[in-house]
């Protein structure tokens, strides 16, 4: 199957020296791709600013902002079977960028944000897509409610969530604890274990729904 997998942050400008993000190194989105490879499957690997490496195989396309996250899923999945949405897309950015370095000047700055789009969400009712769609969800409270409501909202075959109230796991670190939310109504726990363990484990998974 052709994946298409987004992963680490975006990036929203405000000025040409400052920008908003979200915390994300990108390692668990590389690692679903690298374990994609490894069950021989193609990756198109979608990816915002990180430091880690691709994995061998992948065609990496790198983005910035959620602007140009959002206009590259929407050329890509129309070829793909497979989407996963690991990355954490800036909701917001800034309504108007500075074309200069802002000054110091004020003790207090405002900034008006508007929405980004939402490319999960756009998957099935924008792009079309009618292949096995796969989403993330970060939470720090009712993790269950939030990821079942999420994975209803963006007609998700599958929604994968973790609790980045924890420091033990998910941003940055090697390993996670997810639990997985399939439309059917069945859930599974993946428990804390190498982002790549739990990688290969969500590729079967996805397999299995094919
Ligand atoms: O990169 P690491 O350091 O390894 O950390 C991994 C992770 C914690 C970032 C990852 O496991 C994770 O949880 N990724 C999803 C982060 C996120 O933005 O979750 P969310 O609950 O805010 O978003 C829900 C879903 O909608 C996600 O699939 C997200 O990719 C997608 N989304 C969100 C906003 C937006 N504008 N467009 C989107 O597509």
């Amino acid at each position: 199957m052709h994946f298409l997998i987004t992963a680490g942050p975006t990036r929203e400008p405000i000025d040409p020296v400052r920008y908003l993000s979200n915390r994300s190194s990108g390692k668990m989105g590389y690692a679903i791709a690298e374990a994609a490879l490894e069950a021989g499957h193609q990756v198109t690997l979608l990816s915002g600013p990180v430091v880690i490496s691709a994995p061998e195989g992948a065609t990496l396309i790198r983005v910035e902002t959620a602007k140009e996250m959002y206009d590259a899923v929407s050329e890509c999945i129309p070829g793909c079977d497979v989407a996963v949405f690991c990355a954490a897309v800036a909701d917001y950015r800034v309504e108007t960028v500075a074309g200069e370095k802002i000054k110091k000047l004020a003790d207090r700055l405002t900034l008006t944000l508007v929405k980004n789009p939402d490319i999960l969400g756009s998957a099935r009712s924008v792009f079309g897509f009618g292949g096995i769609l796969v989403g993330f969800a970060a939470e720090t409270t009712d993790l269950a409610r939030h990821a079942v409501e999420k994975l209803e909202r963006k007609q998700c075959d599958l929604l994968v969530a973790n609790d980045v109230s924890r420091t033990d796991i998910a941003f940055d670190r090697e390993v996670n604890e997810v639990t997985l939310f399939f439309r059917n109504g069945s859930q599974e726990n993946l428990p804390l274990s190498s982002k790549r363990e739990i990688a290969h484990t969500l590729i079967t998974r996805i397999e299995s729904l094919r």
